[in-house]
């Protein structure tokens, strides 16, 4: 694998310091330089990678235009990627980006590195990583649309506080504390929230937007996709309850050996052993973890099944690295 000169765009965040841990365990990719790129206050800091010391610097023109860079990780909110990602892009870098800025965008491929690669051929020097909730639904739908052909799908989310950054995990911490939250509406502790982005005037989310939307664009498919997503009083690790109806008739073997050999997935599928996915199993790893697979016993070309992942790792971090690795 080549050497790179890359830069991390939100370098002391909770996905950008994720970025980092992804990179130190995948020592084969090779870097040059790195450069890690924060707002105004945290310039200055210093971060460790690879026993070696970083200095944080300040994210403006200056510093990005003043260096050769091959590649950008991009984890600093929609607004800093929409200031700065075409900077980078035009400046021959390759921008992978977390944020939801360009996912739609027709020039944008939008990846998951196990469900359709093969968009990374063609791009203009800006790559989407998909919402955290819909990255983990793409390998199961993509594993079962192959035998039966998907035709619509209803996903139905419990997502950790970590999805909100800091910001999140700090108002949990806060109600166990007995203290109000300062960044959701209610308090989020011993509570859900059916409420995740705001809402718009045909009573959907932004966040449900994103699932139905990018689910369309990564499966290829004009599907009918519907979602509630809800935060719950968990830190890390996104839970989806997904029911999908299929063209073909399911043949639950042939659906549950598909799942169970797809790249990316680790099927935990023994009820009798009470062997399902759970936020616990899921932490800190880049699997997909898909359990509880059963028919439809009013629909013959249904299903339902539980699936879990880290939302911070497979739900942003390692989707973003492993882009990386297969553009390299
Ligand atoms: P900083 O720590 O200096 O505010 P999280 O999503 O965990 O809150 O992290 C957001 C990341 O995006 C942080 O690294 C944050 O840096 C960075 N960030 C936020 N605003 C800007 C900005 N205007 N320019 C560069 N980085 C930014």
């Amino acid at each position: 694998m080549k050497m790179i000169n890359l830069a991390i765009v939100g370098a002391t965040g909770l996905v950008g310091s994720t970025f980092l841990k992804v990179l130190e365990e995948k020592n084969y990719i090779k870097i040059k330089n790195l450069y890690l790129f924060a707002s105004q206050k945290s310039a200055g800091k210093i971060i460790t990678f690879r026993n070696k010391n970083y200095v944080v610097e300040e994210l403006n023109t200056q510093n990005i235009l003043s260096k050769k860079i091959d590649f950008a990780l991009f984890s600093a909110g929609g607004e800093t990627s929409k200031k700065y990602a075409q900077i980078f892009a035009k400046n021959s870098c390759v921008v992978i980006d977390n944020s939801s800025a360009f996912r739609m965008e027709k020039d944008v491929p939008l990846i998951v590195p196990q469900v359709n690669p093969e968009k990374l051929l063609k791009h203009k020097n800006i790559i989407a990583n998909p919402n955290c909730s819909t990255i983990q639904c793409m390998a199961p739908l993509k594993a079962l649309d192959n035998l039966f052909e998907l035709k619509e799908v209803v996903f139905s989310t419990y997502q950790a506080v970590s999805g909100s950054g800091v910001k999140g995990l700090e108002d949990l911490k806060r109600n166990m504390r007995e203290e109000k939250s300062l960044f959701y509406p209610y308090q989020i502790y011993e509570n859900c929230l059916p409420h995740i982005g705001d809402f718009l005037d045909d009573g959907n989310t932004i966040e449900e937007m994103k699932m139905i939307n990018e689910t369309q664009k990564i499966l290829n498919k004009k599907i009918r996709v519907n979602a509630t997503c809800v935060r719950v009083p968990i830190s890390f690790c996104h839970s989806v309850s997904i029911y999908a109806k299929f063209k073909k008739e399911i043949d639950i073997n042939l659906a549950k050996n598909a799942l169970q050999n797809f790249d990316g997935i680790t099927f935990l599928d023994d009820t009798k052993n009470c062997v399902y996915p759970m936020p616990i199993i899921a932490k800190n790893t880049d699997s997909v973890y898909v359990g509880r697979v059963r028919k439809d016993l009013f629909n013959k070309h249904a299903l339902s099944m539980f699936v879990v992942a880290d939302n911070i790792r497979k739900g942003a971090a390692s989707n973003a690295v492993e882009i990386l690795e297969k553009l390299l």
